[in-house]
């Protein structure tokens, strides 16, 4: 059990700003007074930043405008003072290129934002796909008490008496609108049913495991990543954060005593278990390094190998959605199930080890959280591949792909854009077989530019005529985590930096075979030192601006993408060892 200490006001970061007897420090409590505050409001009292990533674009956050209310209420009624802090709003729906080019803005802001203002600790609100990794990247460099709020999934879509989960049932949908099966008022239905509420995406997506990869970490209240956006249970938990967050300013409870090694493997674990999105391995070695934790590919393979799948939940998953899994007991439910495999001394935000927090939770529903014993898969949310195609890694979630294409040989058809791609693939007259194996590639970090989500590649119209759903493709782009198929991502080191991808050519011979963990193309080792003489980088994308600043500094998917400059130690600047 954690030496519980307990900090005197004076003891306070924030009393840096207020406390002194100086002009400086008349100029901080003035400008409180300007604020309408008196002195009594922000003296010797927690000053807790709310970081609300909510805005009118963000439709996974739309609830946080009124949830930033109930953080506040906890707060104040614990005796601190709330103070919110609007926070770059990175929404995966809108977004262009891509969110990822901005989760490591989000964490710059955040870190900066703690560190240059008189905070004491921080509640993190956020949700949607990259905001989970940016704020906790951030917060645990800035290294304050903090606490993480999930914004929580919507409710499960509806159509026409079916039910719809988020992105999956869009592909699927799609698919059959491209092969002539749906009409436009069923189209229109099915727009409109498909997020019915404010909250994120209801499918096992990258959102909801990057919330329960926070949860494991031990970075949320117990529980908390499961509840649905608009129950009125997950005003209580905000309300309750809020109160959480001004003992954990008194106690000094810091992230670097909450995301170990422990806690880390103990994410892992149950990101495999819930058939996590491939996202999750991104983020998440990201995230372990920020704490000096080092998290490798390998690892979350070996992983990966002995976890069954327990989470019935799409996309992985047949059945179920996020909603069911919250009725079904939910997250500390799942991992009581697991608590065998997970370190329960790991310390979390209640002050209290993992263990304490998983006392009584239970499984409802046995066909949503499954038993050990009865689990959807007994392995394979993720898989890591290496070979000539992929030497510093790739990714594939076995789960969810067609069995056929676990061990594949075909011969390469290559993209060198996405919108080459596209015009290829609407093409009705394409000369493609379901053997093939469809490429693309400068679609990495670099190349795409911000590492897009365009690793799900559309099945040629001319196949899915023909009846096929599934080919395998391989790609150094990423996926969203609501998608599905044989599909190969994350290819490092990228093709748009040289990587090998970079030399397939349409026709070579591919093959996969994933019991092996092997990515190859058969090409003999000669004509690809050839091709490789030949190749030339192409031209920066990027001249100017973030973008610049990303390509420059941006690591390779299997480092996590975070800037190079961002990832040690956590992140106190020499000289500054008490922020
Ligand atoms: Fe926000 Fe999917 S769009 S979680
Ligand atoms: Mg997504």
């Amino acid at each position: 059990m954690r030496q519980r200490i307990r900090k005197t006001p004076d003891q306070l970061r924030s009393a840096r700003w207020f406390a002194p007897d100086d002009l400086r420090s008349f100029g901080h409590r003035s400008r409180m007074m300007q604020l309408g505050f008196s002195e009594d409001d922000f003296r010797g009292r927690p000053i807790i930043g709310v970081l609300n990533t909510w805005s009118e674009l963000n439709t996974c956050h739309a609830h946080f405008r009124d949830r930033v209310v109930d953080v506040k209420r906890g707060v104040q009624l614990s005796g601190g003072l709330a103070v919110e802090m609007p926070s770059l709003s990175v929404d995966e729906s809108f977004t262009k290129p891509t969110s990822m080019l901005y989760r490591n803005m989000l964490a710059m802001e955040t870190e900066e934002m703690i560190r240059s203002h008189p905070l004491d600790g921080v509640v993190l609100m956020g949700g949607c796909d990259k905001t989970t990794p940016g704020l906790v990247m951030g917060a645990i460099s800035a290294g304050v008490p903090m606490i993480y709020l999930p914004a929580g999934p919507m409710l499960r879509g509806n159509y026409a008496g079916k039910v719809l989960g988020s992105g999956s049932d869009a592909w699927k949908y799609w698919d059959e609108r491209r092969a002539g099966n749906v009409s436009d008022a069923e189209w229109l239905g099915v727009q409109g049913g498909i997020a019915r509420s404010a909250g994120t995406c209801m499918t096992m997506g990258t959102a909801a495991t990057m919330m329960s990869i926070a949860e494991a970490l031990g970075l949320t209240l117990p529980g908390a990543s499961s509840i649905p956006a608009v129950d009125s249970g997950h005003q209580r938990m905000s309300a309750d954060c809020g109160r959480r967050i001004v003992d954990m300013v008194w106690e000094d409870l810091t992230p670097d005593e909450i995301v170990t090694p422990a806690a880390v493997r103990n994410a892992a674990i149950v990101a495999m278990a819930t058939g996590c999105s491939t996202n999750a391995v991104v983020h998440l070695i990201a995230i372990a390094r920020r704490a000096d934790v080092d998290l490798t590919l390998d690892d979350l393979d070996a992983l990966g190998r002995v976890t069954p799948l327990i989470a019935n939940v799409r996309p992985s998953g047949k059945d179920y959605l996020m909603e069911d899994f919250y009725y079904a007991g939910g997250l500390r439910a799942l991992m009581k199930e697991l608590e065998d495999r997970l370190d329960g001394s790991a310390l979390t935000v209640t002050g209290r080890p993992m263990a304490e927090n998983l006392v009584g939770a239970e499984v409802y529903n046995p066909d949503v959280i499954r038993s050990l014993s009865n689990p959807v898969y007994s392995e394979g949310s993720l898989a890591v591949l290496r070979g000539n195609l992929c030497p510093d890694g790739a990714v594939i979630k076995p789960a969810a792909c067609d069995p056929a294409f676990h061990v594949h040989e075909g011969p390469a058809l290559v993209f060198d854009s996405y919108p080459e791609m596209k015009a290829a693939v609407d093409d009705e007259t394409l000369d493609v077989t379901p053997d093939h194996v469809m490429v693309l590639r400068n679609a990495g970090p670099q190349g795409g530019p911000g590492f897009p989500e365009w690793g799900m590649l559309p099945i040629p119209k001319a196949l899915i005529k023909k009846g096929h759903r599934d080919m395998l493709r391989i790609s150094d782009a990423r996926m969203s985590g609501t998608s599905y198929g044989a599909c190969v991502l994350h290819v490092a080191p990228e093709s748009y930096v040289g990587g090998p991808l970079a030399l397939l050519r349409t026709g070579d011979i591919v093959r996969l075979d994933l019991p092996a963990r092997r990515l190859d193309m058969l090409v003999d080792e000669a004509e690809i030192e050839r091709r490789r003489a030949a190749w030339t980088p192409p031209e920066p994308r990027f001249e100017r601006g973030w973008g610049w600043m990303f390509s420059r500094h941006v690591t390779q998917a299997d480092q996590g993408c975070d800037f190079t400059f961002l990832q040690a130690d956590f992140g106190r600047a020499a000289g500054e060892p008490d922020i």
